[in-house]
C-alpha cells in the first residue's frame, strides 16, 4: 500500500506580508499542518506529501523557506510541481537538497513508490496565469509511462486538465489538454490525475482516467458559472486529499476543521 497526501495552493508570502493586503496564508497552513499531525494515527501510514503548485504567492525565496519550515514537523518527503504563482528557479533552489528536480529546464520529475509511480509535470508559463503542456512535456510523460510498465501512476500537475466552469478560471486554464487526453487514452495503466489551481475539489475524467483537483488551506474560488462571476477569492480554509493505492486508487478529502462533537450510534 502506498499513500500520498496532497496539499495545494498554499500561496505563501514572506513573513510580515499578506495576500491581497489581508490574508495571512502561513497561519492557515500552520493550522492545517497541526491538524494533519494530530490525525497521523487516524490517517495511517503516509509515504510522502505532494504539493500541486502555487506553493508561493509571490515566488520569493523566503516563501519557499517558510513552506519547508511549516511542513518540517510532519517529517515526510515533499514533492512539488510549480503553479502559476511560483518562480521556477527559486523553487528549484529551495528543493535542490531533496535531489528529485532536474538542475535545469522544466521542473518535471518521477518518483517510484512501492505501489505506484508519482509523476510531476510542470505547466508553468512564467508571467501568465494559464498553463501549458507542450510536445516536450508529453514526450517526457510518454517515456515515464513506458518505463513504468504496468505500474499504476499518480500524475500531478498544477493546472487542471479540464474546464472547471468558472469563467475567469477557465480563461487561465491549461493549453495542451487534447494531447494529454490522447496519450492517457492509449495507456492501459491505472492512472489517477491530480491537480490544484482552482482551490476546490472537482472530479472528472481526462482521456478516460479519473482527474481531480485539491483544495487550498487558505482560500477558495466560489463555484460560480455565471459570466459576471466575482473575479476574486474567498477567504476559506480547506483541507487536503489522500491518494492511496491498495489494489485500486482511492482518494479522500479531509476537511480542515477539527472534528465536531462525536456521538455514539
Ligand atoms: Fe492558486
Amino acid at each position: 500500500m502506498t499513500t500520498v497526501l496532497q496539499i495545494s495552493d498554499t500561496h505563501l508570502v514572506p513573513e510580515g506580508r499578506f495576500v491581497s493586503g489581508q490574508l495571512d496564508p502561513a497561519l492557515a497552513f500552520q493550522r492545517l499542518v497541526v491538524r494533519i499531525e494530530g490525525m497521523r494515527e487516524q490517517l495511517g501510514p503516509i509515504d510522502a506529501i505532494l504539493h500541486t503548485g502555487d506553493l508561493s504567492d509571490d515566488g520569493s525565496a523566503e516563501s519557499y523557506s517558510n513552506l519547508k519550515e511549516i511542513l518540517a514537523p510532519l517529517e515526510l518527503p515533499v514533492f512539488a510541481v510549480p503553479g502559476n504563482h511560483d518562480s521556477r528557479e527559486n523553487m528549484r533552489a529551495a528543493f535542490a537538497p531533496q535531489g528529485y528536480l532536474p538542475s535545469s529546464g522544466k521542473l518535471r520529475w518521477q518518483k517510484s513508490f512501492e505501489a505506484f509511480d508519482l509523476i510531476g509535470l510542470d505547466t508553468l508559463v512564467e508571467g501568465v496565469g494559464g498553463g501549458l503542456l507542450d510536445e516536450d512535456d508529453l514526450s517526457f510523460l510518454d517515456t515515464r509511462l513506458v518505463e513504468a510498465g504496468n505500474k499504476p501512476i499518480l500524475l500531478a500537475m498544477h493546472h487542471p486538465p479540464f474546464a472547471c466552469g468558472i469563467p475567469f478560471m477557465d480563461k487561465i486554464g491549461l493549453d495542451g489538454i487534447e494531447g494529454l487526453a490522447h496519450l492517457l487514452q492509449g495507456c492501459s495503466n491505472e492512472i489517477r490525475v491530480v491537480c490544484g489551481h482552482i482551490h476546490n475539489t472537482m472530479i472528472t475524467t481526462v482521456g478516460g482516467k479519473v482527474a481531480l483537483s485539491g483544495p487550498s488551506p487558505c482560500s477558495a474560488f466560489s463555484y460560480d458559472t455565471s459570466p459576471d462571476a466575482f473575479e476574486g477569492f474567498l477567504v476559506r480554509e480547506d483541507g487536503f486529499l489522500l491518494h492511496r493505492w491498495d489494489g485500486c486508487f482511492s482518494s479522500v478529502r479531509i476537511d480542515s476543521r477539527p472534528d465536531s462533537l462525536r456521538l455514539p450510534f
